[in-house]
């Protein structure tokens, strides 16, 4: 009898030993499946941490390279952008997959793209200027003559702040309350009331321009980051109106309505061509930006066809 008992009592102990070994490797499991690291401060408790961060691959003699002219008397912004601004500011958004996705390859091709658009919005290059027209990215922090002061005012989310102007500012310009009001909510800084920050901070000029990068521009709607390293599967409306993945559909996301769908808009060649330049200017190469249809939006149907300001013919 005794001896049963025994028996019974060391078998119970086996299950529950065996069941809480399962639980174990199940926790094991699950943990390893959600693996994060940490790579100091520039990127910190997150996945895509794990593999190259952008400094491992991106130095400052490149960002020099890319932006040799941006220091020269004749630009306009000299002396106010540099490499460890664009590196802090990307800390932000590494953990979240910014030049930190897939491999070295693709890691390298996103930021020399979102470059490319910065580039090429910030440049005072023109064909004969020396070290060509697209040494000179980095050229201004803000619009220079601006016409007007870029205020909705029937917007009342981001009303304007009485003496304010939204004109173009930053790395990938920023231009009226409601894009000021909407990043600086995003970014947890006063844009609305102090639009000036953007041109005196560059760090906050680059963390406004990846925040726009990452972010859809509409609910529903992928970022110009997801289309670029294939987070984004498109509908078949996106299919109707030649929208794939790649290159030509960052330009769609940022400035669709302006530049896509109109065969060879001088605009839209000249982000490729920036694009183009830092691909081999970083050492991957324009032949590794792929077939000519992903390049460009000229076919592509905009996602926000213009007639969204209020003041619209
Ligand atoms: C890390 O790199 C590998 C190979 O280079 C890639 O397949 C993987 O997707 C990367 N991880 C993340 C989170 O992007
Ligand atoms: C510039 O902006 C960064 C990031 O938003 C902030 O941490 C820093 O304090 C700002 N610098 C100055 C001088 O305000
Ligand atoms: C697809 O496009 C049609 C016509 O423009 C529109 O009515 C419909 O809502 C769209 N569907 C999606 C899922 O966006
Ligand atoms: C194409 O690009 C120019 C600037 O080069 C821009 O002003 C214009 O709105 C775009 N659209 C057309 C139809 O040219």
């Amino acid at each position: 009898m005794e001896s049963k008992w025994i028996v019974s009592v060391m078998a119970m102990i086996t299950v529950l030993l065996l069941v809480s070994m399962c639980g174990s490797t199940n926790a094991a499991l699950t943990k390893e499946k959600k693996k994060v690291c940490d790579k100091g401060w520039e990127c910190k408790a997150s996945v895509y941490c794990c593999n190259h961060t952008i400094s491992d691959y991106f130095q400052t003699y490149q960002f020099e390279d890319l932006f040799s002219k941006r220091n020269t008397p004749v630009a306009h912004a000299s002396g106010f952008w540099d490499y460890h601004s664009f590196i802090t500011a990307s800390a932000d958004f590494q953990p979240l997959g910014f030049g930190t996705t897939g491999g070295k390859h693709t890691q390298m091709k996103e930021v020399a793209a979102f470059l490319g658009h910065v580039g090429s919005k910030t440049s005072c290059g023109y064909g004969v200027a020396t070290g060509g027209p697209y040494a000179w990215g980095l050229c201004y922090n803000h619009e220079m003559s601006p016409s007007h002061t870029y205020c909705d005012s029937t917007d009342y989310v981001h009303p304007c702040s009485p003496g304010a102007e939204y004109y173009g500012r930053g790395a990938l310009p920023v231009y009226w309350n409601y894009n000021y009001g909407a990043i600086g909510q995003g970014l947890k800084v006063d844009l609305l009331n102090h639009p000036e920050y953007l041109e005196q901070n560059a760090t906050l000029a680059f963390q406004a321009a990846i925040w726009r990068w990452m972010k859809p521009v509409k609910k529903n709607q992928p970022s110009a980051h997801d289309v670029f390293v294939g987070n984004w599967k498109p509908t078949k409306n996106d299919t109707l109106a030649k929208r794939v993945p790649g290159f030509g559909t960052t330009m769609n996301v940022l400035n669709g309505d302006t530049l896509c769908g109109q065969r060879e808009n001088e605009s839209m060649n000249n982000i490729v061509s920036h694009y183009l330049y830092y691909l081999d200017l970083m050492g991957v190469g324009r032949e590794q930006a792929g077939p000519h249809e992903g390049l460009t939006c000229e076919e592509q149907t905009p996602f926000n066809p213009s007639s969204t300001s209020a003041t619209s013919s």
